[in-house]
């Protein structure tokens, strides 16, 4: 890896060996995880099967930065009016200073200058830091893992975003197994600021904690960046216990407990849930959801048995606000 000569940035991320960060996948993830490097100040590779859908990805990644302008934008006069309507009467140097503390523009044509979107492996050579989010399939993260020996020294850490695949397997399909760690990012990344780290078990704590200081010095659009360290066991932290909850909820609404919506406002005014269980699963995806709970139940047994009635939804093809119906129909919405 190359030292990073900007002593600015050395001090801001928290950072001292890392310069340029390769994605592979330039989807939902892949896009997003692209933006938060390239938002703290890192060149990025974003690596797709063609320029069509790197291409896709970059556009994603414009209209995230836009959006949040956009929104930035309006928070300073939403104040004021926030304040005017409570009665507080403000002069003009006043207001000016609201919009100077709550409104700071990102300059977004500096960011996407330091994404290059690709189709090839090549343009990933000098990486340092290689995250796979490709589709959540053992194969094909494998394959990448194995392609990716043939571009990569051996101080690259490569990276694997998988929700519920072995790191481990990917790892034995990998020249340097000890560089194959997990980084789970939540979606979407720049607004969850959590990401969930851990060695393969070939793999070194050395290049997990590497990645854990990185992360630690970085931000996204909201709050500073979460890193924890986990184990390369399915579900690692977050999904393994939120994916029995909403198994769960399943299991109330199938047992005629409550309504999917009852059982949403529950969890979201009695536990503090930002989002229901049924909204969270369309949000997400049925099918994914689906597959997640079917590798947890291979892996952990009955205790992660699935309903019968995602799996109707699934065969269906309801699979959440993607495909406009799962639990809830967004055609009506
Ligand atoms: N969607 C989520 O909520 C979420 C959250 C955390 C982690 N993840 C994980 O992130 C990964 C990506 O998920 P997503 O939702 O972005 O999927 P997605 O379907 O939106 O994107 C996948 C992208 O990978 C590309 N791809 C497929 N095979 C490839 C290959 N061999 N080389 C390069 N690119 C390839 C596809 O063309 C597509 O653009 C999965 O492993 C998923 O489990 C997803």
């Amino acid at each position: 890896m190359k030292k990073f000569k900007d002593k600015f940035f050395i001090i801001k991320l928290g950072i001292d060996m890392v310069n340029k960060i390769g994605v592979i996948g330039a989807g939902a993830m892949g896009s997003s995880i692209a933006e938060v490097f390239a938002y703290n100040g890192y060149e990025v590779i974003l690596k797709d099967v063609s320029m069509d859908y790197s291409n896709k990805g970059f556009n994603n990644i414009k209209r995230i930065l836009n959006d949040f302008e956009a929104y930035n934008k309006k928070l300073p006069e939403k104040e004021i009016l926030r304040m005017e309507k409570n009665g507080i009467e403000l002069l003009k140097s006043q207001k000016d200073k609201i919009l100077e503390n709550l409104y700071k523009p990102v300059n977004i044509e500096s960011i996407l200058k330091r994404i290059t979107p690709s189709d090839s492996y090549d343009s990933l050579n000098n990486c340092d830091i290689i995250i796979e989010a490709a589709f959540e399939d053992q194969n094909v993260k494998n394959k990448i893992f194995e392609e990716l020996s043939k571009y990569t020294g051996e101080n690259t850490i490569v990276a694997t975003n998988t929700s519920s695949l072995s790191i481990t397997e990917m790892a034995s399909h990998y020249k340097y197994p000890n560089k194959a760690i997990l980084m789970h990012f939540f979606n979407p990344p720049y607004t969850l600021p959590l990401i969930e780290i851990a060695p393969s078990t070939q793999g070194s704590d050395e290049a997990a904690r590497e990645v854990y200081n990185l992360l630690s010095g970085m931000k996204n659009h909201r709050d500073k960046m979460y890193p924890v360290m986990t184990k390369d066991r399915a579900g690692f932290i977050v999904n393994r216990i939120l994916l029995q909850v909403i198994n769960e909820a399943v299991k109330v609404y199938d047992e005629n407990i409550a309504s999917k919506e009852d059982i949403d406002i529950a969890m979201k005014k009695g536990a503090g849930f930002p989002m229901g269980p049924f909204e969270l699963v369309d949000y997400v995806g049925v099918d994914i959801v689906y597959d997640v709970l079917k590798t947890f139940n291979n892996v952990y047994g009955d205790r992660f048995n699935v309903s019968e009635t995602l799996k109707n939804l699934v065969l269906a093809g309801y699979n959440g606000k993607k495909s406009g119906k799962g639990f809830y129909n967004y055609a009506e919405r």
